[in-house]
C-alpha cells in the first residue's frame, strides 16, 4: 500500500516507521529541519526501554512534489491544520484513495467526509505514546491497541486499512461506531489534556492527586452528560474510572496539550474541552468547567511570552 502521512509530528513519525515495514511511505511535514534530518540521517526512533532504531523514509516540505497515486492518506496534523491536511490528502490520493484521522478531538472525520465523502473516511484513535526530541528524533513512549472504524457502512476499505497496519506489527482492529470511538477519546482527553497543560504535570500525577481529581470529575462528567444527550454509548462504563486508569498506564507521558504550550504552540483545547462548551450550550447542558479550562489555556496561549520561569 502507498501511504502518505500528513503531519510527522512525533505521532506522525512514529507510525510512518512502523508502517514502513511494511508499505511504501512517504512524510509530509512543513518543519523543514526534521524532514532534512531525515533525507540526512534517517529517522530515529527511541524505544520507552531505551532501545534506537533508525528508519530511512521519504519525506517532503512541499506535497506537490509527489505524484497523486497514494491508497491511503493518513491525517495526523494538530486539529487547526485539519482542513489545510485534508486538501492536501485529495491532491494526493488516486481517486479511489482513503483518508484516515487518528488525531484529537471532535470534528477531524466530518472534515474528511466533507472532502472526500463518506465512502473514502476512516476515523481512529490509538494508545500509542510519542514525544519530538529533535529534528529526525522521537521518542515512542508507549505502546496500545488501535481502533480503527469507517465514517459509515458504506466506507470502503476499511478491512484493508486494519490489514496493512496489522502486517506492519500494529495491534489494531476494527470498530463499527466512529461515534463510540471518537467521544471515547474525547473524553478521555477532556479530563487530561487541558488539566496536564495548566498545572504542568505528567499524566500520572493527576491520578493520584486528589486535588486534580476533583476538576477531572467535574470536566468528564459535563463531557458524559452532553455524550449522553446525544445518545452517543461510551466504549466503557465508568468514564471516571477509565479516564484514571488511562493517567496510570500514560503516567510518565506530557500529555499533548502541556507539550504544545511548552514549545509555545498553538493547542488543540477548541476541539477538545472547548467543543464540550459549544455542544452543551447548543444542548442546554451546563459545561461550566470545560468553559474555564478552555479559557485558561487561551490564556495560557496569549501570555505565552510574558511567562516568568
Ligand atoms: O493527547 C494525548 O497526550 C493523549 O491522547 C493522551 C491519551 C492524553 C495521553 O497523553
Amino acid at each position: 500500500m502507498r501511504i502518505v502521512i500528513i503531519g510527522a509530528g512525533a505521532m506522525g513519525s512514529i507510525f510512518g516507521a512502523m508502517l514502513s515495514s511494511t508499505s511504501d511511505v512517504v512524510l509530509v511535514d512543513p518543519l523543514e529541519r526534521h524532514i532534512a534530518a531525515i533525507a540526512e540521517n534517517g529517522l530515529t526512533v527511541e524505544g520507552a526501554g531505551g532501545t534506537r532504531e533508525i528508519f530511512r523514509l521519504h519525506g517532503t516540505t512541499d506535497p506537490d512534489t509527489l505524484a497523486p497515486d497514494f491508497d491511503l492518506a493518513v491525517v495526523f496534523t494538530k486539529s487547526p491544520d485539519t482542513r489545510d491536511a485534508v486538501a492536501e490528502a485529495k491532491s494526493l490520493l488516486k481517486p479511489a484513495g482513503m483518508a484516515l484521522t487518528l488525531q484529537n478531538g471532535l470534528g477531524n472525520l466530518d472534515e474528511i467526509v466533507r472532502v472526500l465523502g463518506p465512502a473514502r473516511a476512516l476515523v481512529g484513535v490509538t494508545s500509542h505514546g510519542g514525544t519530538m526530541i529533535g529534528p529526525g528524533h522521537v521518542r515512542h513512549a508507549g505502546k496500545g491497541p488501535t481502533f480503527i472504524a469507517g465514517a459509515s457502512p458504506e466506507t470502503r476499505g476499511v478491512a484493508e486499512v486494519v490489514a496493512a497496519f496489522r502486517d506492519a506489527g500494529i495491534d489494531t482492529a476494527r470498530t463499527e461506531d466512529p461515534d463510540t470511538l471518537i467521544w471515547g477519546k474525547l473524553v478521555i482527553n477532556v479530563g487530561i489534556n487541558s488539566l496536564a497543560a495548566i498545572l504542568r504535570v505528567p499524566n500520572g500525577v493527576l491520578a493520584a492527586t486528589p486535588a486534580c481529581e476533583i476538576l477531572m470529575a467535574q470536566a468528564v462528567a459535563e463531557a458524559v452528560a452532553v455524550a449522553e444527550r446525544l445518545k452517543i454509548a461510551l466504549p466503557y462504563g465508568d468514564p471516571l474510572a477509565h479516564v484514571k486508569e488511562v493517567c496510570r498506564k500514560t503516567a510518565e507521558n506530557r500529555a499533548s496539550m502541556l507539550q504544545d504550550i511548552l514549545r509555545g504552540a498553538r493547542t488543540e483545547v477548541g476541539v477538545i474541552n472547548g467543543a464540550i462548551v459549544d455542544k452543551g450550550a447548543a444542548l442546554g447542558v451546563a459545561t461550566p468547567c470545560n468553559q474555564f479550562l478552555s479559557e485558561m489555556i487561551a490564556a495560557l496561549e496569549a501570555t505565552a511570552d510574558h511567562r516568568i520561569e
